[in-house]
């Protein structure tokens, strides 16, 4: 590598700002008398969209497989798969001369009406941060970099250039970046990619707090930060904040305003070498590996076929499937005839061959007869004929197998949804199909939840197939055939309504702004909250075989939070065919200092088992599966006492609870202040130490001026006819005092500083 601090000593003013903004849509600007090269990023996530001329824009894109979209690949939740999906990938940036793949997606699916959820993983930081660091790890494992996105707190489409996401610190902490910090802390990302929005009033791309203290300082992120694509509003504010790079270019203006910034003594230049001195370290390293040849087409085209298969859900079946015998199949649906396998936008890849399911259909069906109608039109129209033709298909058929796919238009990068239903024609139809043939079975193409209520009952089997990918025909018709067991489970909860949903009343926000007003009550941990039903929970997913969980174990009843504890269950299959499961620990905390999730996923493990067979299947609980985050001590903090692993199926299927107990081992400063209230001065060990003497005092005190003297705490009817305590509790310790001023040695004021003096020493 070439010694960078030698370079950046040889580069001029105008060089240095030239090399923080792109030379194109998708280069870096060399430096050719440096010997600087170009660097080429493509987009991403899910496959490689590497245009043939990278300084022109608006090309199609040379073939690349398109693997399944976010949604599919999280509900495999199989890490090993998709750090696979990764090392493809990256053979193929290779292939395709690119550096850098513009993925994964990592938002958080706040509302399941976002327009780019197919594209994310899913509602639950942990498996989204799970399966983001695995990715980057398979993609680099190549000598290709990564630019997981868009950081932060881009949950919608919606205004998305100027939208200000309002969001509380714990919601930020616990919910919007803990995938992001997972993937940064265990894989490095070469870069990570600013989102447009605001956050908290000020443009991600300019965020010093997000950009620098979080990500650079607290997490040690090492690669550069590139904004989103026009994402940069001021140049010199953003470079000041932490945005390394700024994605498209070239922007002469911008790189001069960063010239006469320096010039003027307004920008420091070592901020500017700081953003230099990380993008000339990412372009050496990309150029350290070599680019060109070939990729196996046909291996990935596999990949893609196995990653479909385990990432589709089969959320209903009332035995229909997997089909056998069946001498006559309707297939309806144009899907059926024409593979719907990915999402509008930027994702947008072009794939090297797509299956389609009518032929792979075909060509399992075993003298079976086939027969095909429409049942709906490319468009929004009503077509009764199409309905009428699909039932005559039907009616005349032992089993219907109806393929909706949910329209490209209703799921893109750009836009979000403006509903969670399917179209009025698909909707009729589904309902006038399942009317003629009680062996209905829908398989779904859709990125996102949509809702069921007017047809489930109606239905024998639903298959979700997601945005499948350009080999996701093959995965399904083996699923319908039984030739897969299916294995995948919902990373996401499917809402009964779409009132019921986490973010409904704040949505999508209006003059400027989006309030997270739902806190950390995103998904499962939402409609736990709220005791609410859904269609389908967060982690549900149906198999053709069985499996029992058994002999539930830890390594210590008693655990040091730094050490952590190791959960084991016995997973049998109780069925007749091999088949995968997910197994789901989350974690309850019994009693909390503030207002927690009832249970949050913290770690799971997907076991094979043949017919009878029996696995143990741990899963290790580090420090952050039991801390949260406290804005006060501004730190991830653990507290002493119970909690309970709830080893489970699915968020609602809940097999065993363990209870442990958790030592922490944290020393926290004292957090008490002027302001502190009765109640945090006792709650604060060393508060209380100081205070408690006191308060004895205080409460008789109390009960003597406003109660009655039968009643220690309540007054009676000589009193005031209540728990005076419990409002003086709530008030700061000084305010209370101030009411006894007169019986106190000391004014109350330096009372109080001469306690916060005494739990101040004791640290
Ligand atoms: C999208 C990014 C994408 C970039 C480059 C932006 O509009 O938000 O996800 O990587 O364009 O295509």
């Amino acid at each position: 590598m070439k010694d960078i601090q030698t370079i950046i000593s040889q580069m001029t003013l105008e060089e240095k700002a030239a090399l923080c903004i792109g030379a194109s849509a998708w280069t870096s600007t060399p430096i050719e008398r440096l010997g600087v090269p170009e660097m080429i990023v493509s987009d991403g996530p899910h496959g490689v969209r590497r245009v043939p001329d990278v300084h022109a824009i608006g090309m199609e894109s040379l073939p690349a497989t398109c693997f399944p979209t976010a949604s599919c690949t999280a509900s495999t939740w199989d890490v090993d798969l998709i750090r696979q999906m990764g090392q493809a990938l990256g053979e193929e940036c290779i292939a395709l001369n690119v550096d850098v793949l513009l993925g994964p997606g990592v938002n958080m699916k706040r509302s399941p009406l976002g327009g780019r959820n197919f594209e994310y993983f899913s509602e639950d930081p942990y498996l989204a941060g799970e399966m983001a660091a695995n990715f980057i790890q398979g993609v680099q494992s190549k000598g290709v970099g990564t630019s997981i996105k868009h950081y932060a707190v881009n949950n919608q489409e919606f205004q998305r250039f100027t939208i200000s996401a309002e969001v509380d610190e714990r919601a930020l902490r616990e919910i919007y970046l803990p995938a992001f910090e997972k993937a940064v802390k265990q894989a490095q990302p070469w870069t990570v990619m600013c989102s447009y929005n605001k956050v908290n009033g000020t443009f991600a791309s300019q965020h010093q707090y997000l950009l620098t203290e979080i990500l650079k300082k607290e997490w040690g992120f090492e690669g550069l930060v590139v904004s989103d694509w026009g994402a940069v509003r001021d140049r010199v504010a953003a470079l000041r904040a932490g945005l390394d790079w700024e994605m498209p270019g070239p922007q002469a203006r911008r790189a001069q305003a960063i010239v006469q910034a320096v010039q003027s003594g307004e920008l420091d230049e070592s901020v500017l070498d700081e953003a230099v001195r990380r993008i000339l370290r990412i372009v050496f390293k990309a150029k350290a590996t070599p680019k060109g040849g070939t990729f196996d087409a046909e291996a990935h085209h596999q990949l893609a076929r196995k990653i479909a298969a385990e990432g589709m859900v089969l959320l209903k079946n009332n035995g229909i499937l997997p089909l056998s015998g069946q001498k006559r199949i309707a297939v309806i649906g144009r899907a059926a005839q024409k593979a719907h396998f990915q999402g509008g936008g930027s994702s947008h890849i072009n794939p090297t061959r797509v299956s389609v399911p009518w032929a792979e259909l075909q060509a399992r069906a075993e003298g079976a007869e086939l027969t095909y109608a429409e049942g709906y039109p490319a468009d929004d129209a009503f077509r009764q004929d199409l309905i009428e033709e699909a039932v005559k298909a039907a009616r005349s058929a032992d089993v219907a197998l109806l393929f909706i796919a949910l329209p490209t238009y209703k799921e893109s990068e750009g836009y979000d949804r403006k509903d969670l239903d399917l179209t009025q024609q698909q909707v009729a139809l589904i309902q006038a199909v399942a009317q003629a043939q009680p062996n209905t079975v829908v398989i779904l193409n859709n990125g996102a939840p949509v809702v069921m209520c007017e047809w489930i009952d109606g239905v024998a089997a639903v298959l979700e197939a997601w945005l499948m990918g350009q080999a996701g025909a093959e995965a399904l018709a083996d699923i319908l055939f039984g030739q897969i067991n299916p294995s995948g489970k919902l990373a996401e909860t499917f809402p009964l309504h779409l009132t019921d949903t986490p973010a409904y009343l704040n949505w999508p926000g209006e003059t400027g702004t989006v309030r997270y007003g739902e806190g950390l009550f995103v998904g499962y941990r939402y409609y736990d909250a709220k005791r609410i039903p859904v269609l389908f929970p967060f982690g549900h997913g149906l198999s053709y075989t069985t499996f029992a969980y058994s002999n539930p174990r830890v390594s210590a009843s008693t655990f040091k939070d730094v050490e952590g504890v190791t959960l084991t269950v016995d997973v049998t299959n109780t069925g007749s065919r091999a088949g995968k499961e997910i197994v789901q620990v989350y974690v309850h905390d019994r009693q909390a200092g503030l207002v927690r999730p009832q249970k949050e996923l913290k770690g799971f493990a997907k076991v094979e088992l043949q017919p009878g067979e029996t696995k143990a299947v741990s899963v290790h609980l580090d420090f952050r599966a039991f801390a949260f985050y406290h804005p006060k001590y501004r730190q991830w903090i653990t507290e002493d006492g119970e909690f309970d692993l709830l080893i489970a199926a699915s968020a609602a299927d809940i097999r065993h609870t363990l209870t442990v107990t958790l030592q922490s081992t944290l020393n926290l400063p004292c957090i008490l202040d002027k302001e502190s209230t009765i109640r945090e001065w006792l709650a604060d060990l060393r508060g209380r130490a100081v205070f408690g003497p006191m308060y004895a005092q205080m409460e008789a005190q109390a009960r003597k001026m406003f109660g009655g003297s039968e009643e220690p705490r309540y007054g009676t009817e000589s009193g005031i006819g209540m728990d005076i305590m419990e409002m003086f509790n709530d008030m700061p310790l000084v305010s209370v005092l101030m009411f006894q001023a007169a019986s106190l040695p000391i004014h109350p004021e330096d009372l109080v500083n001469s306690l916060l003096q005494q739990v101040h020493s004791m640290q």
